[in-house]
């Protein structure tokens, strides 16, 4: 006999990818961001803007809330790109004409300055809105030099750090001036349980988590609310899963632990397809050297019909993974020795 949920009303509202209905909190950033774009409803040019801030304080979440606030409004087209799945010039190019609706006749032999003139073709001075997500993790900042041409496109870079720009080549440095930077500190208990409440509400069947609960959660999470919402719907399907008739405190001690695990899942799952082939393979070994990595790299590509990236990104991508603590190495250049980060 089907019994009813006692404790999960909507499990989608506890996802990380549910844009919520309202964003609190961050009442400040949202005018700013807003200001930011009203010129493209009067047709005017808008000004770009940089979101910066650690994990889990809100910086997707409203890029993807004003986007779709702005499109019930006005025409406007949009893409949103993870840098950190496409890091290259080509590819962040390719994807924005692909979310544009692009066909592509023959993707391969394309070169990227073409790339560029088919994206002007396609926005044709319409006003379009571009979201490069993880921008820390950009390969080649021309890009941002490219779309920053482009009469009508504006940006909204999101980063974990401010100094994105320190390295960055003169010429794009000052067309990055004009950018609006907007920083998004980590969230205090008090707002995490606010924001931990409008979901419970939500989500949850009345009374399945106390107040002093969600405070708790809020405690646990350091400030981040991706953590603090991780947690909340771990705990109430484990309580689901128990048929318990509310969330227990154990139920959330015993949640805390596992969104660790989630953050290195939600990593991996973000890898792109050399960066998986990468990772596959140090995983596969216990340890490994740069070269047997290469080699092996090299040999499953082969495998799998796939064109290899030259060694100086191969170093990129290992480096990133480790950045992201999925790969740990010791020792130095050709003697590098790679494993999975315990
Ligand atoms: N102010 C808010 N109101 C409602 N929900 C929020 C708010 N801030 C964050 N969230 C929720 O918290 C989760 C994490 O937020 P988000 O993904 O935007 O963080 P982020 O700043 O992009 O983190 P990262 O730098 O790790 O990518 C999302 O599920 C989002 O919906
Ligand atoms: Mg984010």
């Amino acid at each position: 006999m089907y019994e009813a949920n006692t404790i999960i009303k909507d499990l989608r509202v506890l996802t990380e990818h549910f844009i919520p209905r309202r964003i609190i909190h961050r009442t400040g950033q949202l005018e700013v961001l807003r200001d930011n774009l009203k010129p493209l409803v009067n047709e005017e040019i808008p000004r770009s803007s940089f979101l910066h801030g650690p994990p889990g304080t809100g910086k997707t979440c409203m890029s993807q809330y004003i986007v779709d606030e702005l499109k019930a409004h006005t025409p406007v087209l949009s893409a949103y790109i993870n840098c950190w799945s496409y890091p290259s010039r080509f590819k962040i190019l390719f994807n924005i004409l692909q979310s544009l609706g692009h066909n592509f006749i023959n993707r391969k032999g394309t070169p990227t300055d073409e790339l560029i003139d088919t994206l002007k073709n396609k926005i044709k001075n319409r006003p379009c809105i571009i979201v490069l997500d993880e921008a820390d993790q950009l390969e080649d900042e021309k890009i941002l030099y490219d779309l920053l041409e482009i009469e009508k496109v504006c940006i909204i870079l999101i980063a974990n750090t401010e100094t994105l720009f320190a390295t960055i080549d003169p010429r794009i440095r000052s067309r990055l001036q004009s950018i609006d930077r907007i920083e998004f500190r980590p969230y205090s208990t008090r707002e995490i349980f606010d924001i931990l409440k409008d979901r419970a509400d939500l989500g949850l069947v009345n009374d399945a988590i106390s107040a002093e609960q969600l405070t708790k959660i809020a405690d646990l999470s350091g400030g981040d609310a991706r953590i603090a919402l991780n947690i909340l719907r771990i705990a109430a399907e484990e309580a689901e899963k128990k048929d318990a008739e509310k969330v227990s405190d154990s139920h959330i001690e015993r949640a805390a632990p596992k969104t660790k695990n989630l953050e290195a899942d939600r990593l991996l799952e973000s890898l792109n397809t050399h960066q998986k082939i990468l990772y596959g393979i140090v995983k596969s070994s216990k340890e490994i050297s740069s070269s047997d990595l290469h080699e092996k790299y090299l040999s499953t590509c082969a495998e799998k019909n796939i064109e290899p990236i030259v060694d100086r990104t191969v170093r990129k991508y290992l480096e990133r993974l480790e950045a992201f603590k999925l790969v740990a190495s010791s020792g130095e250049g050709r003697w590098t020795i790679f494993k999975i980060s315990s």
